[in-house]
């Protein structure tokens, strides 16, 4: 298929671009640098800098797709809060622009990243599409559930197909968010320069990590699929902050202290998915466990270093 990535200069999206090209499909980049690097865009992929708010240009750039799969957005859930225009206008304001470039474009399918956090604090675990989407208390959130209402519209009123994707936690190599605010990297950067390691909730927090290779996999695993769907994308495995820690310390070879960051407002205490619902439609499994995973990412970040 010939896919347009938006957000493929980030962290999540030029894996996504990587794996569409290891899948013999033909992809576009389009990305506005104003957070990602041209340099882990991969070659092969045709690559434009350019801006979700430029209505003029995004049906040329659309033009000939079969499908979007749309990740550029802000995503710093302390600056939305600080700055939520900005949030609106880049996360839902562009994605529409985008879906009207793809209307007048006649691109028939989007895939969206959406996010855990549109549940909320969830009622049970593990979370299920078919729970409530929860109160958000964040403009980022609140971003993310707004562009799902609207990619449900250009279904309903245009028959566009809109795959939803929820990710739980990812983590890899090339997460290089400026500021960095997970958890994964900013672990794995403290226990590289021997510097204590930040820890709220004395590390009693469970999420669902799921590795940046097998998650940009579920995308390219919904192209087939027709209509509208939302599918958490997650390990099915809740892990406690502390333990992934643990791991870390264990894989790099010494300790290093905690620092307790104390209690975090507004933190959900825990989260983690029912992700079966992608497996039985697609086949698509996480592959890589939490230790796999980490050890990949610690050896990118040594070499990083060097
Ligand atoms: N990283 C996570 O933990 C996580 C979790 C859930 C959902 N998501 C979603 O996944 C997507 C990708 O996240 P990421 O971690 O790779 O972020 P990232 O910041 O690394 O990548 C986002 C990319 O979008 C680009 N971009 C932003 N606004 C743009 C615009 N107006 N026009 C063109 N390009 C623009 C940036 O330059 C950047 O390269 C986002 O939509 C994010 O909300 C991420």
């Amino acid at each position: 298929m010939r896919v347009l990535v938006t957000g493929g200069a980030g962290f999540i999206g030029s894996a996504v671009a990587r794996v569409l090209l290891e899948e013999r499909h033909d992809v576009t980049v389009l990305d506005n640098l104003s957070k990602g690097f041209r340099s882990i865009v991969p070659e092969g992929a045709r690559f434009i800098e350019g801006d979700l708010c430029d209505e003029e240009r995004l049906p040329g750039w659309l033009r000939g797709h079969d499908a979007v799969i749309h990740m550029a957005a802000f995503i710093e859930v302390g600056r939305s809060v600080q700055e939520p225009l900005l949030f609106a206008e880049n996360n839902i304001m562009n994605s529409v622009r985008l879906l009207e470039g793809m209307r007048k474009a006649e691109v028939p399918k989007i895939v969206f990243s959406s996010s855990a956090t549109v549940y909320g604090a969830p009622q049970s675990l593990p979370i299920r599409e078919t729970d409530p989407l929860g109160a958000q208390s964040n403009p980022y959130g609140a971003s993310k559930v707004a562009t799902e209402a609207f990619c449900a519209t250009y279904h309903a009123l245009h028959g566009m197909d809109a795959i939803i994707l929820r990710y739980f936690n990812p983590y890899g190599p090339n997460e290089l968010h400026e500021p960095e605010t997970h958890a994964i990297p900013n672990f794995i950067m403290a226990a590289l320069a021997r510097r204590p390691i930040p820890l709220y909730w004395k590390g009693e927090q469970v999420r669902d990590f799921i590795y940046v290779d097998d998650l940009a996999r579920a995308h390219t695993a919904v192209l087939g699929l027709r209509g509208l769907d939302y599918f958490n994308v997650g390990s099915d495995t809740g892990t406690k902050m502390i333990d992934a820690v643990r791991t870390i310390l264990d894989i790099v070879g010494y300790d290093v202290p905690v620092e307790d960051l104390g209690e975090r407002p507004g933190d959900v205490h825990a989260t983690y998915a029912w992700s079966r619902k992608l497996a039985e439609a697609t086949g698509w499994r996480a592959q890589i466990g939490l230790r796999e995973g980490l050890e990949r990412t610690i050896a990118w970040f040594r070499e990083r270093r060097q």
